[in-house]
């Protein structure tokens, strides 16, 4: 199949619009990451999103709406709460796990009971949901276990000749995936994001909980709340560790030391403006504390650490609040959980 890459416009908008109707897949831009989008309503559409990008068949989707009112033919006994956090980060980077609506195909959740709802923030991402007419299930545009795509180019990368069509509406402005946030009885944070839990929990006026998966790798037999934190994920083919230390100069005589007794070779994930510091080639994610920029450049060091080759990787540590818990949960699994104290 031939996979056209096209800029958002009118014409383009329609046609994605149009193959979506007919039961396609089609990457679109989102404020987060691009997302493989098909007819939430249609189970044989829904089934080339798992077989397009390898996921395992019990890991559910994220439903996309283009108005907030559409919550209520995904989801059904929407509680209060869902309807206050809508109006306070919608459209934006938040899914909420709801009771399903029957009107979906069951896939779409991998049989769960819940499904996870956004309004997405991206205009052509609105757009694509308006003029389709139905809601749209969408994962990450990647192929599983790759990091998720923020560019077009990335999605080109996993997905040529598999899909008909990339609606490419530039860089991702966010860079990681949402906030997933199960709202029945305690608000728990499943998948941390831009949305940060102190945010929820001013809105809400309650406490907000971080499921355990997210601190630790899970222990054999554990079932974590949200499927996909069971998966190994964002990996690139080196092996990463997160050294964590706040002077620079103390990690890269760490990395020093290790040269020998590691698989070359040996790449280091840095801060802007660090590289000067060290004498293995650096790829840098963002500014030393500023979250939303290492947000920003995550999965793309990540890909770049691929291209390059790299068996052994260092990576600079983000902060573990805010936006930072975000960044810190994605490279924590690109690591399989090894972090060094330094
Ligand atoms: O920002 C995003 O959310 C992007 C863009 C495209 O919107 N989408 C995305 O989807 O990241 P995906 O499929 O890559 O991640 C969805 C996550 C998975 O970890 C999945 O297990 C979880 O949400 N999830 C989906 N439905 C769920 C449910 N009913 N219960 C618990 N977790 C759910
Ligand atoms: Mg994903």
């Amino acid at each position: 199949m031939e996979t056209k890459v096209l800029p958002v416009n009118e014409e383009s908008l329609k046609l994605a619009a149009e193959l979506l109707q007919n039961g396609e897949v089609v990457a679109i831009p989102t404020e987060t990451v691009y997302g493989l989008a098909a007819n939430a309503k249609d189970g044989t559409a829904v089934e080339k999103i798992f077989h397009v990008k390898g996921r395992p068949q019990d890991n559910p989707l994220i439903v996309h709406i283009s108005t907030t009112e559409e919550i209520y033919t995904v989801a059904k006994d929407v509680p209060k709460s869902a309807m206050k956090l809508a109006q306070a980060f919608w459209p934006g980077p938040l899914s909420m796990v709801l009771p399903k609506s029957d009107e979906l195909a069951s896939s779409v959740s991998a049989g769960l009971s819940t499904v996870g709802v956004r309004l997405p923030a991206h205009a052509a991402a609105r757009n694509v949901i308006a003029m389709a007419g139905v809601p749209l299930a969408a994962p990450s545009a990647n192929t599983s276990g790759a990091p998720s795509p923020t560019s077009a180019k990335h999605v080109y990368q996993d997905l040529q000749g598999l899909i008909p069509l990339i609606l490419d509406g530039g860089s991702c402005p966010l860079g990681v995936e949402s906030t997933v946030l199960s709202v029945e009885d305690e608000p728990v944070v499943l998948r941390p994001g831009f949305v940060t839990p102190q945010e929820i929990s001013d809105v809400l006026g309650c406490k907000v909980h971080l499921a355990p998966s997210l601190q630790s790798a899970l222990k054999q037999g554990e079932t974590p709340k949200s499927p996909g934190m069971k998966y190994k994920h964002y990996s690139p083919k080196a092996e990463i560790t997160i050294l964590k230390t706040d002077d620079v100069k103390n990690f890269s005589d760490y990395v020093a030391l290790q040269l020998e007794k590691v698989a070359s070779p040996v790449n280091v994930m840095c801060f802007t403006g660090e590289e000067d510091v060290f004498s293995v080639p650096c790829v840098t994610y963002g500014k030393k504390d500023d979250a939303a920029s290492q947000a920003r450049g995550l999965f793309s060091a990540l890909r770049k650490l691929d291209k390059l080759g790299a068996k052994t990787v260092f990576a600079r540590a983000p902060k573990d609040d805010g936006i930072g818990l975000a960044v810190r949960n994605r490279l924590l699994r690109a690591a399989a959980f090894r972090e060094i104290v330094i």
